[in-house]
């Protein structure tokens, strides 16, 4: 799956250290959620944008930001040094 990607996925545990240590749980949210721009991105972004399918397993729109919500804090809690 990668290797058919332009753009290769981002190792997801270094996202702290990419960004100097600090995990950005705001940004990454709505990279999730599709709200932010993936960084370096320009034209098309080859991620899905998880926001719409989250929000559409029912119909309470708040449960889909908390599942945003809960894999970005997830993400923080796999960092790596
Ligand atoms: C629910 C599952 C997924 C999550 C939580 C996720 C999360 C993320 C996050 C947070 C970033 C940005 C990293 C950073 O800012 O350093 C990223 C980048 C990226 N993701 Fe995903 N991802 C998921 C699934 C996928 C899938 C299925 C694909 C491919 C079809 C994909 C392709 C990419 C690519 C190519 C990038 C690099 C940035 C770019 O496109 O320019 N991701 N992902």
């Amino acid at each position: 799956m990668a290797k058919s990607l332009k753009s290769p996925p981002a190792d997801l545990t270094r996202i702290s250290t990419r960004n100097g240590g600090t995990f950005p749980l705001a940004r990454i949210s709505k990279v999730i959620s599709g709200e932010a721009q993936l960084p370096g991105g320009h034209g098309n972004r080859e991620m899905p944008v998880w926001g719409p399918f989250f929000s559409r397993v029912d119909a309470d729109q708040d449960l889909g930001r908390m599942r945003v919500d809960s894999l970005a804090r997830y993400l923080r809690k796999i960092q790596q040094p």
